[in-house]
């Protein structure tokens, strides 16, 4: 072919691949599966959140119509107890080992039937009795219990003298914010269908990593790695909570190894809520020293976070901090508080999102005490290396998308005083808020076969939860391999294909993307001496440099309108707008609706998100759509996400993951319209109707507006 003809693709906005077989019913999810001879287990999770289990009678279950079995920790096998996950050990993984329980929502028993209604009915017959113990879901920073966060992702930053630039300080912003207990809410619930053969654990299971989560599993079933084999084809979102290694996939495999037969658990919604990691809730300290010019001289963040004492897990809150300005001092610190509550796993932009709230809301408190526009303190105080590793930063574009961002909002017309803008009964308020998140990549490999008929088979352990992944990766593919998308074959979603990141921490597509790009190159060269078909195959660990010499980022400026009416409380996001600088943009389609979807989770986290439990039971009252409100349709605003120019330099390809960005910044930028609009600050998420009342009246304003 002549290599003229050949578009690239990475930079085209293509519709995904998989979007007709979606929209038409035609893509398979795993429940959707056929599977002959399967059986239906249903979980039973504690209704206690600190106890022993005294006893699980089974006799009225097992006796309804079609029940094969009751597993509980009295005759399931014996699993890995030294089973260790993403942040080292993990005691929330052995399921059904023992009668201890350390939260309420602990899955501990599994009825198995013919049917998925008959394992409903028997589960409902089963009668569990407890020993409770008193348990502790109380968070605060202040707990006796709060202890140092594992710094797994590296120390934490402490540069200059902190407490004498403070006292030096023309001004000091100290204050707390706080972030509740939030709930993933994928579209897809968590299910999975296990079946064993000849020693081999095969599964369909909803995740974001099918290779990563068949590690875990061989270790928790103390099997080679070689005998599990994950599939996850199609994945109706995660938001991290498929991440993890899912009580589903883990009690479908105990049951079908038990039963001899396939056994698929299918979560309800609210068995989703109770069982399967949650964002922790946080309390965080923000300390900011200005001179009166708006020098920034000293930042100190401090953030605290729930954790379960069965596993480790990092919020990582303090990013913002260490990152987005320049100070002479910079503290950071991140606390943990074990309580008896869901173990936490990433959440839409862990730490960053609700880290970036309470950070770009303290910067925001600066600005007004200094009567600086909120704009210009963050322009003022850009640094030009890392604050804390004084190393360069490998693309900076943030300063691009403050001004590009605030050139297309029209925040030039904006008037600083808060609560002067009024529309009718409506108080109308705008904010800012910028953002950096950590980007880079994971060991991955792809294998790439040369065949008879001129296309090219891409096999890459890669996963697509809905962004469109498969079809950004194709992109890559024909343009690493010189050829049009139509002679890309991609082969994704499965265990068998190798080491591949999964899809989360914002690495998914630009890992595989390496290792695609990697493995192109050596099959070109193969094929000019090789017959077809030819394969070739990278594994990109040995070139990941773990300790590059520049700091690796990607960057937003995100603008959100506000209306508060006083009266209801009721707010309303009336335009967000977010400029990203994301490296060079594969499928800007595609990165756009990601990124869009992004912000309205951090909408909805402004707005609406919060679990709440009873503190008498622990037991979480927020357990399905009633109770939990996510932002709909209606909440949601006309929403721009465009992109600055942009390569990233570490990357062969300039690429870098967008895959949460979207999320952090747009808390902090509501709130910090929210109190352009109203002259209240609000330091409490979710900002719900009752806040906006209380604090009102605590503020003891006349809520009058008068119509003009
Ligand atoms: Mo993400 S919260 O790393 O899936």
């Amino acid at each position: 072919m002549n290599p003229d003809e050949i578009v690239a693709a990475v930079g085209e906005s293509r519709p995904r691949i998989e979007g007709r077989l979606k929209v038409s019913g035609s893509a398979h999810y795993v429940a959707d599966l056929p599977m002959p001879n399967l059986a239906h287990g249903w979980m039973v999770t504690a209704a206690v959140s600190r106890g022993r289990i005294r006893d699980i009678d089974a006799t009225d279950a097992l006796a309804q119509p079609g029940v094969l079995g009751v597993l509980d920790h009295r005759n399931t096998r014996r699993l890995n107890p030294d089973i260790a996950h993403h942040f080292g050990p993990d005691r929330s993984l052995p399921l059904l080992q023992d009668e201890v329980i350390e939260y309420a929502g602990r899955p501990i028993a599994l009825v198995v039937a013919e049917t998925p209604e008959q394992a409903r009915a028997a589960a409902a017959a089963l009668r569990v009795t407890y020993d409770a113990k008193p348990h502790d879901i109380e968070f605060s920073m202040n707990h006796p219990a709060t202890r140092p966060a594992s710094t797994l992702f590296g120390p934490e930053a402490d540069t200059g003298d902190l407490e004498a630039e403070l006292a030096g300080s023309a001004m000091v912003v100290d204050e707390l914010y706080h972030t509740p207990e939030e709930s993933h809410s994928a579209m897809e619930p968590h299910v999975a269908t296990a079946w064993w053969e000849d020693g081999h654990l095969y599964a369909f299971d909803s995740n974001q990593g099918p290779f990563g989560i068949s590690q875990v599993m061989a270790s928790l079933f103390l099997i080679d790695p070689e005998r599990v084999h994950i599939r996850a084809e199609h994945v109706g979102g995660g938001f991290g909570a498929k991440t993890i290694c899912g009580a589903q996939i883990i009690l479908a495999a105990l049951a079908a190894e038990h039963l001899q037969r396939p056994v698929r658990v299918a979560l309800t919604r609210r068995q989703v809520f109770l069982a399967t990691g949650s964002r922790p809730p946080t309390e965080q300290r923000v300390r900011i020293g200005a001179d009166a010019d708006g020098r920034l001289r000293a930042i100190h963040h401090h953030a605290a976070f729930a954790q379960s004492p069965l596993a480790e897990y990092i919020e990582w809150c303090t990013e913002q901090a260490r990152t987005l300005y320049a100070a002479p001092a910079i503290r950071t610190e991140l606390s943990a508080v074990p309580l008896n509550l869901l173990p936490p796993c990433s959440m839409r932009g862990p730490g960053a999102s609700p880290g970036s709230f309470a950070f770009e809301s303290a910067i925001d408190e600066v600005a007004e005490r200094l009567q600086i526009d909120p704009l210009q303190l963050r322009l003022l105080n850009q640094p030009v290396v890392s604050p804390v590793s004084g190393r360069p930063f490998s693309t900076r574009r943030l300063v691009q998308c403050l001004q590009e961002g605030a050139r297309r909002f029209g925040w030039a017309q904006r008037d600083p005083r808060p609560r002067v803008r009024r529309e009718g009964n409506l108080l109308v308020g705008t904010g800012v808020a910028a953002v950096a998140f950590i980007a880079g990549v994971f060991p991955s490999s792809a294998a790439i076969t040369a065949e008879t008929d001129g296309t090219f088979s891409v096999r890459v352990g890669a996963t697509d939860i809905g962004t469109g992944a498969r079809t950004a990766l194709i992109a890559v593919a024909a343009d690493a391999l010189a050829v049009g998308t139509e002679r890309v074959r991609m082969h994704i979603g499965d265990s068998d294909l190798g080491l591949a990141a999964g899809a989360g921490g914002s690495r998914g597509t630009t890992s595989c993307a390496f290792a695609i790009t990697e493995t192109a190159k050596a099959l070109r060269e193969k094929l000019g001496d090789s017959a077809r078909p030819v394969t070739a195959s990278v594994d990109t660990t040995p070139l990941i440099n773990w300790q590059p010499a520049e700091e690796r980022y990607t960057y937003s400026a995100v603008f959100a309108e506000v209306t508060v009416d006083p009266a209801t409380g009721e707010v309303r996001v009336r335009r967000l707008l977010g400029m990203f600088a994301v490296g060079r943009v594969i499928n800007p389609l595609l990165a756009r609706s990601q990124l869009i979807g992004g912000m309205i989770g951090g909408l909805s986290m402004a707005l609406h998100e919060e679990s709440v439990r009873d503190p008498l039971t622990g037991r979480l009252v927020t357990a399905d759509f009633a109770g939990y409100h996510i932002s709909a349709h209606a909440d949601v605003p006309t929403i721009e996400a465009d992109f600055v120019a942009d390569y990233e330099p570490q990357d062969p390809s300039g690429f870098n993951g967008l895959g949460e960005i979207g999320n952090a910044g747009t808390a902090a930028a509501i709130a910090n319209a929210v109190w352009h609009a109203t002259g209240t600050r609000h330091r409490t998420l979710p900002i719900s109707l009752s806040r906006v009342i209380e604090r009102a009246a605590a503020q003891d304003r006349p809520e009058a507006v008068s119509v003009a």
